[in-house]
């Protein structure tokens, strides 16, 4: 069983990366920033402001939220309710990075990450799965790019979707929320120690692709030859 974290910041191309080296290698591919979007929309839905940590804490007895995969994509859902296109919306962006910095946020959906690795090879992707909920995962990738490139993608993205917004309006807000993500108190975004860096800035998808395939076949021929699981590798 092998597991990969993929850590890095918004707009680094984790989903649309792992999603592609998942389908390459017949693994799952579990998209967690999707949990703490899910999080952030049930608190929209009740009116409760994303920031009043008590409130936020005080609403997660009442939510179950799961993952199913369906032909390959992840569909989430919030007390039955499919929100997997909710989550998408403007709004549950900058709610998911408010709700992502309580405590009590995040040891509700540790289990639920844990598990979906444990029974499955995964690729994990999110902001402190090398860190917090992988620490043992075979192989570790920090996928970055410049902050200035990130806005240009966002900005064709959604130039094509027809829903343009000016450039220094993307670049600014992810600026705020790269501050907001890697300066909480809990598990901010950083590299692990034994994480590779992957810079995708200037780098064509296809190759990065590429690149985090071959990390993963070198990893599991290592762990063939030395005949140790995935989680024993980095032990
Ligand atoms: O990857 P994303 O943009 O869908 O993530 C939404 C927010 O959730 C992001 O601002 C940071 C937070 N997040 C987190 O704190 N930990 C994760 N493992 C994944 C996402």
């Amino acid at each position: 069983m092998l597991d990969i974290a993929i850590d890095g910041p918004s707009g680094a191309g984790k989903s649309t990366v792992s999603r592609a080296a998942a389908a390459a290698l017949g693994f799952i591919y579990v998209d967690t920033g999707a949990l703490y979007r899910a999080v952030g929309v049930a608190a929209l839905k009740r009116s409760i402001p994303t920031k009043d940590r008590e409130a936020v804490a005080a609403m997660l007895p009442e939510l179950t939220i799961t993952l199913a995969f369906v032909e390959g994509e992840q569909h989430v859902y919030l007390n039955g309710e499919d929100v997997s296109k909710t989550i998408r919306l403007p709004e549950a962006s900058m709610a998911a990075s408010d709700v992502s910095a309580v405590p009590a946020v995040r040891a509700f959906l540790f289990d639920l990450q844990r598990n979906l690795a444990k029974s499955n090879d995964c690729i994990m992707d999110g902001r402190d799965i090398g860190t917090v909920v992988l620490p043992d995962a075979g192989l570790k990738i920090f996928l970055t790019a410049s902050a200035e490139e990130r806005a240009r993608r966002r900005f064709l993205e959604l130039e094509q979707r027809g829903t343009p917004v000016e450039y220094e309006t993307l670049l600014q807000e992810i600026r705020d929320r790269d501050y907001q993500d890697s300066h909480r108190e809990i598990a901010p975004l950083k590299p692990a120690d034994d994480a590779v860096t992957v810079d995708t800035t200037g780098v064509p998808f296809d190759e990065v692709v590429a690149k985090i395939v071959a990390l993963a076949r070198e990893t599991m021929d290592a762990l063939a030859a030395s005949g140790k699981t995935g989680d024993a590798l980095h032990d």
